[in-house]
């Protein structure tokens, strides 16, 4: 298969969830290489086998599974071009009922595994040649969330601060690897329907006494674009901050949100 990404290596964390997965299928259509990886390994493999891709089960928060699944991607693919650093969770609680415990869980997935994901990668890329017909030597993509700033919910407080942290991280690393040739971005979604909506709508609703699907409805049915988002509106976004045509943006935090936040 040939096409835009052609080529290209890319590196997918969370590679089974929802939004991990339209981005594979969008990637492996423009012609990109993939490494799957999530810690539902079975969801890895059954993916990797559908697209032809190679899976490496991991669990992001382990830094021995981070420095096999790097080892494992530059041994079989000899590069990584592009780190799609995308495994997240969440828990919708009280601010008051907020553990100790579950602080750690949702920070350890989506801000201290982003950063050593990251790290474990770029030791590795700054010592690539630069991507074929580039100038960059390898590109980091991250995933934040609105959440980040909207600082929306009085229910996700551990998951809003993991998220403003990820655009921090995305920053300090455009900083810092620049000079490396290579980029940081991160993008921000919206409510996309996934399994984690799922379990927001469960939690949420459980929380206020709704009925399951109440959550869902009042949060999409403020976004100025008129409908959810689904994981392909994301998937396309990636595709273009893996491709050559952002090559010259770096330090973004960009919301793919139909609307939810301006400005
Ligand atoms: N769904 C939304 O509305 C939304 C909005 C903004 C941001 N996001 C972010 O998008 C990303 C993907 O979420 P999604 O909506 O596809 O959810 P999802 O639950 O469908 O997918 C998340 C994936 O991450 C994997 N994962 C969880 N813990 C892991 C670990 N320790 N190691 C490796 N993999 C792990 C899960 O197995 C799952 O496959 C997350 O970072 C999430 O925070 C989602």
């Amino acid at each position: 298969m040939s096409g835009p990404l052609d080529g290209r290596v890319v590196l997918i964390t969370g590679a089974a969830g929802g939004i991990g997965s339209a981005c594979a299928r969008r990637l492996a259509r423009d012609g990109a290489r993939l490494v799957l990886s999530d810690l539902d390994g079975a969801g890895a493999e059954k993916l990797a086998g559908e697209l032809g891709q190679m899976a490496v089960r991991a669990d992001v928060t382990q830094h021995a599974d981070i420095e096999r699944l790097v080892d494992e991607a530059y041994r079989q693919c000899g590069r990584v071009d592009v780190l799609f650093n995308n495994a997240g969770v969440i828990r919708v609680q009280r601010l008051l009922e907020v553990t100790e415990a579950e602080w750690d869980r949702v920070l350890d997935v989506n801000l201290r595994a982003v950063f050593f994901v990251l790290q474990a990668v770029v030791r590795r890329m700054v010592r690539q040649a630069p991507i074929a017909g580039s100038e960059l030597r390898g590109k980091l993509i991250q995933t934040a969330s609105i959440a980040a700033y909207r600082g929306g919910s009085p229910l996700t407080a551990p998951y809003s601060a993991s998220k403003a942290g990820v655009v921090s991280i995305t920053r300090s690393a455009a900083q810092a690897l620049a000079a490396d040739r290579i980029t940081s971005n991160c993008i921000c979604p919206g409510a996309v329907d996934t399994a984690m909506w799922a379990q927001i709508d469960r939690e949420w609703g459980d929380l206020e006494g709704w009925e399951r699907g109440h959550a869902w409805k009042r949060r999409t049915s403020i976004i100025p674009l008129g409908r959810p988002e689904t994981p392909d509106d994301v998937a396309g976004v990636i595709a273009f901050l893996a491709g050559p045509d952002s090559d010259y943006m770096t330090g973004q935090a960009i919301n793919v949100d139909g609307g939810l936040v301006m400005g």
